[in-house]
């Protein structure tokens, strides 16, 4: 049994992970999480009182954060601003909480001795041609385009120089586009269900060409909990499922799912540096730790996702007026 602290686990993936944890291990957890707009604390609320402890605070706090990490074995560091459109409005949370906060993050492990891992994205890698075989691997250069992307490239290097420079013993993943429950709706898959849902229409940025390759986040919570177990220290993992999907089509399974016609949908304004393409070659992670997607199958994990959103109105419906609000005045 180990102490976990989990920095944002009341995000999306972070509180999947928790939920994972509580689910497959003997591990306690204490949450770390300032409960911005994008937290759902409703994700915990279930979970038993003596496995799962929150605190609400901020990942760049330093006083709080050392007296956290004292009492951990294990830090597994999810806290981040995480949507892309809200950095080219607004870049100055990121720089504090994606940059800032792991600086913080990794003086406390440096500090105390503990063990970090370190979760991250795909989009460090920028992106790539629709038709070029080459996929993201461990060694691929660094090239982000968006602010939310280069503060998590600042973080990983930052992750790095520590574990090189410093003696921080520290893991890395660079994880692809996770679907599932409890993600919020200003998200891409979860904004299109919600909007069939509550009588809005379909929003597809642009042509809808670009790609994602897209992982059911209950794999990259079992993925991180493989490298805790088995990860090397100073490795970096790439996360992947293998399920490249053009937008257009995600779409358009998701108007067929909900009994729509498959073209009907609005073109908005296209996102500005809009990244083409993300792929990731996830052999490492498979070869050398032997972890499988349980998920293997993007449809079924659509169907459930669709279906969670629709038995799940009550804790989406209360935001979803104002992030609406906020796209239609960027013209999406
Ligand atoms: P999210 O936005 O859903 O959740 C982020 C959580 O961090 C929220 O609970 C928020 O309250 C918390 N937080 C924000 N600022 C904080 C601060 N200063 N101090 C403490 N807590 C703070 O994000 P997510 O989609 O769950 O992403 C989690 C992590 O995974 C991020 O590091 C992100 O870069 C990474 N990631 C996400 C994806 C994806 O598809 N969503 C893919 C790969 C990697
Ligand atoms: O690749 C991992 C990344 O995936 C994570 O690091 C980010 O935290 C996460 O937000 C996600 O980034 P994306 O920018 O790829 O995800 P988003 O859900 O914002 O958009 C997915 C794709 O869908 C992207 O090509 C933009 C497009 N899109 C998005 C929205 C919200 C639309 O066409 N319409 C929309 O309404």
């Amino acid at each position: 049994m180990r102490n976990l602290l989990v920095t944002g686990g009341a995000g999306f993936i972070g509180a999947n992970f928790v939920r994972h944890v509580v689910e497959h291990t003997d591990d306690a957890v204490v949450v770390l999480d300032k409960l911005t707009y994008a937290a759902s604390p409703e994700a915990l609320a279930d979970l038993p009182e003596d496995r799962v402890r929150t605190v609400v605070g901020d990942v760049a706090d330093a006083e709080l954060v050392g007296r956290l990490v004292q009492d951990a074995d294990v830090v597994v560091h999810f806290a981040a601003e995480s949507h892309n459109d809200n950095s080219l409005r607004d870049p100055w949370p990121f720089v504090h909480t994606n940059i800032v906060g792991t600086a913080v993050l990794l003086e406390a492990v440096r500090h105390h001795g503990v063990r970090l891992h370190h979760v991250s994205t795909d989009e460090v890698y920028g992106d790539l041609e629709l038709d070029e075989p080459r996929r993201f691997e461990e060694g691929s250069p660094y090239r982000p385009s968006s602010p939310y992307s280069a503060s998590k490239a600042a973080a990983d290097h930052l992750v790095r120089a520590w574990v090189r420079s410093m003696g921080v013993r520290a893991t890395l993943s660079n994880c692809s586009n996770n679907y599932g429950p409890w993600q919020h709706t200003e998200k891409f898959i979860p904004r299109q269900i919600t909007n069939l849902l509550s009588g809005r229409r379909v929003k597809l940025y642009g042509e809808g060409l670009n790609v994602r390759d897209w992982i059911h986040v209950d794999d990259h919570s079992s993925a991180v909990l493989a490298i805790l177990d088995r990860g090397e220290v100073g490795e970096t993992y790439l996360i992947g499922a293998e399920n490249e999907r053009a937008n257009i089509d995600v779409v358009r399974a998701i108007l067929r799912s909900l009994g729509h016609a498959e073209d009907d949908f609005d073109r908005v304004t296209d996102r500005v540096g809009h990244d083409l393409r993300y792929a990731i070659d996830p052999s490492k992670l498979r070869a050398e730790l032997g972890w499988e997607p349980r998920f293997a199958d993007f449809d079924a994990g659509l169907a459930d996702t669709i279906r969670w959103y629709a038995d799940h109105r009550d804790w989406w419906e209360q935001g979803k007026d104002q992030v609406e609000a906020a796209y239609a005045k960027a013209g999406q």
